[in-house]
């Protein structure tokens, strides 16, 4: 396959068209892209790439399935690690970006399931739809440019007639992407006569056989891959490009991912053969790319410190007593705030006074805590109280984690730190929009005082159970 630009050239006869076809091509793309850049910047919605002063320091691009998600993790605990992680060290200057073969539907559902971070950036559908934000809000230069030879009806009318074929559900026929099972037997043959069939229709798609079953048929400009050098290229075009991407996947529909120029790739431990095959054939030896010896989200924070991308240590894994670092961040700080609260309640610490003392220290003694039913009281007073709930969620899959985390400076020597606090246990999820006011103490042991906490209950997501929500 040809690649100029990060995108596939339109297959052409005569090598003059080509080029034609490419200059083309790549001012439309170009136009696209820099229409889509203003949209961009002028759009609220896009706070956290507007929050972006220059370039991300590092973008990480990552598949879900099997990839950021390990479904055999009953405990979710990579996927817990990784979130820590991001959200202490790499939320405030970096992008992260989930690439999905799952529709919007199925997307949202794996999300109400799984401890998941909120990302700046989907892309769904096999790299079919792009949105941004929390608001999902989706990139219309992209499904323009993807209108290019594509006629979903002939697709339609031509698979009709293979029997192999079975239709996946409804949620999964997306504008621009038509999707199948087939047995690993028939899908060679089956991929071959197909291509041949809607290439002679005009049509100029490109066939996806991934993760032993999936079959999707895509506009030829479509494809994980190309989604993302249509964003790398979009974020260049506004003057911010990453300093440095990491992509992450493993199974068939990822290969493309790991082809894109300059990028650092990691396939995980538990990737599949058809995309340690494709690396074989068509990697081996770049030394950009690496196959994690951890499984899924564990891999990814493998690769962080394989590449040197950054601080690959996540705050789940930092032992109790925190020593004081040089430097320390707001987001480190709460983040690590509430993974002691998490594990001090499923007594994963010791039970000792200096757990108690330790929140006393980075409390102010008259601060105020406001729960989200409104009742104002002590931070003085809550801490106590958490003292007497040691191990109440001891073997009862509690966790609690942060997301969406958000800080501004409110004064000279204050900060504001607003996040989602997610609590869980087994199916229940309770969630608080909760804000956090800081001042610098350097000579405290986390260099922060809290001095308000202030939460309110997520719509949806609330309890009148006092069981919850104790700091
Ligand atoms: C962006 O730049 C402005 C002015 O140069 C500065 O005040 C602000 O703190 C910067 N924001 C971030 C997130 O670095
Ligand atoms: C990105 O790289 C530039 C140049 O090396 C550097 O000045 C900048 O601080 C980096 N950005 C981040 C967020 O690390
Ligand atoms: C962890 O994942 C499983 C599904 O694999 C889910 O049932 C469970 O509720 C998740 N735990 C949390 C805390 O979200
Ligand atoms: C905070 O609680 C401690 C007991 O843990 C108590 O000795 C102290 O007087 C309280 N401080 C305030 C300001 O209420």
């Amino acid at each position: 396959m040809a690649m100029s630009g990060g995108y596939v050239l339109p297959q052409c006869s005569t090598r003059g068209l080509v080029f034609l076809y490419y200059i083309v091509n790549d001012a439309a793309l170009m136009l696209l892209l820099w229409v889509g850049c203003l949209r961009m910047s002028n759009s609220l919605v896009v706070a956290k790439m507007e929050k972006l002063n220059g370039s991300a320091r590092l973008m990480i691009v990552s598949d879900l399935d099997h990839t950021m998600v390990d479904h055999h993790d009953e405990e979710n605990l990579s996927l817990l690690r990784f979130g820590a992680l991001w959200e202490s060290v790499y939320c405030q200057d970096s992008l992260l970006v989930f690439s999905t073969g799952r529709s919007p539907t199925l997307y949202k559902e794996l999300r109400k399931e799984n401890p998941m971070l909120t990302p700046d950036i989907t892309i769904m559908s096999v790299g079919t739809e792009i949105t941004y934000g929390e608001a999902m809000v989706p990139d219309d230069g992209w499904e323009d440019y993807l209108n290019n030879k594509w006629d979903r009806n002939v697709v339609v009318k031509e698979t009709a007639k293979f029997s192999e074929l079975k239709l996946q559900p409804e949620t999964e026929q997306r504008p621009h992407k038509v999707s199948f099972l087939v047995d690993k037997k028939s899908a060679k043959e089956v991929v071959k006569s197909l291509s041949e069939n809607l290439g002679k229709s005009g049509l100029d798609v490109k066939i996806i056989y991934s993760g032993g079953q999936d079959l999707d048929i895509l506009p030829q400009g479509a494809g994980k891959g190309q989604a993302l050098a249509y964003l790398l290229k979009k974020l260049s075009s506004c003057g911010k490009p990453p300093n440095n991407t990491l992509v992450c996947g493993d199974s068939g529909n990822d290969a493309e991912l790991f082809s894109i120029p300059d990028v650092h790739g990691v396939m995980v431990s538990n990737a599949q053969e058809e995309l340690l095959q494709w690396y074989s054939e068509n990697a081996k030896g770049n030394p950009k790319i690496i196959h994690a010896t951890e499984r899924c989200a564990a891999g990814i924070i493998e690769a962080i410190g394989h590449f040197k991308l950054g601080p690959n240590v996540s705050p789940r894994d930092v032992g109790f007593p925190y020593s004081k670092e040089d430097h320390i961040k707001p987001t480190d700080a709460v983040v690590k705030f509430y993974v002691l609260y998490e594990k001090w309640r499923r007594a994963e610490v010791p039970k000792s006074d200096s757990v108690i003392q330790y929140f006393k220290s980075i409390t102010h003694a008259n601060g105020v805590f406001i729960q989200p039913s409104g009742l104002e009281c002590s931070l003085n007073a809550s801490v106590d109280a958490l003292g007497s709930c040691y191990g109440d969620k001891q073997g009862k899959k509690y966790r609690a984690w942060v997301d969406r985390l958000f800080v501004s400076q409110s004064g000279s020597d204050s900060w504001l730190v607003r996040f989602d606090l997610w609590e869980a246990e087994g199916d229940v999820r309770l969630c608080c929009l909760t804000t956090l006011a800081l001042n610098v103490k350097p000579e405290t042991s986390a260099g922060f005082l809290i001095t308000h906490i202030h939460k309110t209950w997520l719509k949806g997501y609330s309890s009148a159970d006092e069981e919850f929500s104790k700091l």
